[in-house]
């Protein structure tokens, strides 16, 4: 089935310039590009993106991290795109994501792991619309 998800680069791989990296792989890959928006997070939206894990106790420094600077918000599409970005990125703890994933290739850290992407077709709704239609 055809899929559209969001990738995004967080603060963390902003200032680290994977930028033109993670484009340039979900274009090896074969998917298609739909949008691009370069974006800071408030703490509203930050809050509202990251309501699954309100109750957990990296909450709020999750919201401070995601905050900090600017992110880069990517619109891919593709067949069963969701699950194959997902595969692209690794596991959250990027100590633990294999060489060849994004995760794995340049961080160690469970918090600062350079990328988000949504998890199953309904989240993808919800965030594409959340990150790209905020100012
Ligand atoms: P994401 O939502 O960012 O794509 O990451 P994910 O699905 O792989 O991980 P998730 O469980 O949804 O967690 C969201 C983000 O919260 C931070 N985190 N910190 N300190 C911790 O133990 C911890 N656990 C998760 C990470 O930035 C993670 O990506
Ligand atoms: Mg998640």
């Amino acid at each position: 089935m055809i899929q559209r998800t969001l990738l995004m680069i967080k603060p963390d791989g902003v200032r680290l310039r994977v930028t033109g990296d993670v484009i340039s792989r979900i274009e090896r890959k074969g998917l298609h590009i739909v949008r691009i928006k370069k974006t800071v997070f408030t703490e509203d939206l930050a809050k509202k993106f990251y309501q699954e894990h309100s109750s957990k106790p990296f909450f709020s420094d999750l919201v401070k991290f995601i905050t900090s600077g600017e992110v880069v918000a990517i619109e891919v599409e593709g067949e069963n795109s969701v699950r194959i970005v997902r595969q692209l990125i690794g596991p959250t703890n990027s100590a633990e994501a294999p060489p060849g994933t994004i995760r794995g290739d340049y961080s160690t850290s469970v918090q600062e792991n350079i990328v988000h992407a949504s998890d199953t077709p309904e989240n993808a709704t919800r965030e594409l619309s959340l990150v790209f239609e905020h100012q």
